[in-house]
């Protein structure tokens, strides 16, 4: 098959890895920057061009978009799909991952377990809002932050609601979340493929950071999930339309609370667990592309 892999960062470990099994497989792979890609968008006839030429009679695209580039690495990829090209995440679903509160509202109503929530507008409430969510210590994040950036723990009411007045002057787009505390400096990364957990590892801040992304200076260690932890990632990769994905849990003492989904996961979870994710999406692809084109059912 024609595989092209959407990547601004050609000589990323994740994009290398996603080639290196194609090839292996015996695929044609060709690496795309998404962000230098231009689209025409003409009557009947979608074309997407890279520097001066039409990407043509590709099978699939594994779109890996940065989160700084969501809307315009949606738009690629919907114009591949737009011309019937599978691929192993759709536009649609790239961009509802990306908005935290879009996102914790479609695993709500699918039943997955998520920190208790809350989203205002206006600074009149401020307090109320503070006490649905359980009071402080509590987490204020920005709606589309990424690798821990945006995510401030408020140790008193007093910071709650400072950073919150700041965020509404600014204009920000925020939650704010109930701290989960006993699992502070940790979490559960579950790698999906195919709607089923195929690596999961637990992270865990180095410094006493609240915050164990691994971008923040976190380290990974291979961890077996419990069936709720499984079937909770499994659900939520599900409710977010997203058959290939990273879920991001915290343990709680009420079970597993889902944090994110990430539609375009980092593959250092293989040298974690020494499992080969990057072949699995291969396969994926393999038995998945030929078929009707999946439908997003997710209505949100
Ligand atoms: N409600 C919470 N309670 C405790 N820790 C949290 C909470 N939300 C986030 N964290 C910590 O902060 C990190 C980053 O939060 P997350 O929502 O995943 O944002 P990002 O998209 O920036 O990674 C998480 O991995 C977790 O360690
Ligand atoms: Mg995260």
């Amino acid at each position: 098959m024609k595989i092209v892999i959407l990547s601004k960062g050609p000589g990323n470990y994740s994009t290398q890895r996603l080639k290196e099994e194609a090839v292996k497989h015996g695929h044609e792979v060709r690496i795309v920057n998404y962000s230098e890609c231009y689209v025409m968008v003409e009557q009947n006839k979608p074309v997407v061009r890279y520097r001066g030429e039409e990407i043509k009679d590709v099978d699939v695209i594994i779109p890996r978009i940065a989160a700084s580039l969501t809307k315009y690495g949606s738009a690629v990829s919907r114009q591949f799909e737009m011309q019937g090209v599978f691929t192993t995440a759709s536009s649609i679903a790239i961009a509802r991952s990306r908005d935290k509160l879009r996102a914790t509202q479609i695993m709500a109503r699918a039943g997955v377990g998520i920190p208790k929530t809350a989203f205002a507008r206006g600074t009149a409430e401020i307090d109320d809002v503070i006490e649905q969510v359980g009071g402080a210590p509590l987490i204020i994040k920005v709606a589309r932050g990424t690798h821990g950036n945006g995510v401030v723990l408020a140790e008193t009411k007093k910071a709650a609601q400072a950073v919150m007045q700041a965020f509404y002057v600014e204009g920000v787009s925020f939650l704010v979340q109930e701290f989960i505390a006993e699992s502070a400096g940790t979490d559960i990364r579950a790698f999906v493929v195919g709607g089923k957990v195929v690596a999961s590892m637990k992270r865990q801040s180095l410094d006493d950071d609240f915050r164990s992304n691994l971008h923040q200076g976190g380290e990974g260690t291979p961890v077996k999930l419990t069936d709720e932890e499984r079937k909770t990632a499994q659900k939520a990769a599900k409710a977010m339309g997203l058959p290939i994905c990273g879920v991001d849990m915290m343990r709680s003492k009420i079970g597993p609370l889902v944090l994110e989904v990430n539609a375009s996961p980092g593959f250092g979870i293989e040298k974690v667990t020494n499992h080969n994710v990057a072949e699995k999406i291969i396969e994926y692809i393999e038995q998945n592309a030929k078929g009707r084109r999946r439908k997003d059912r997710v209505g949100a």
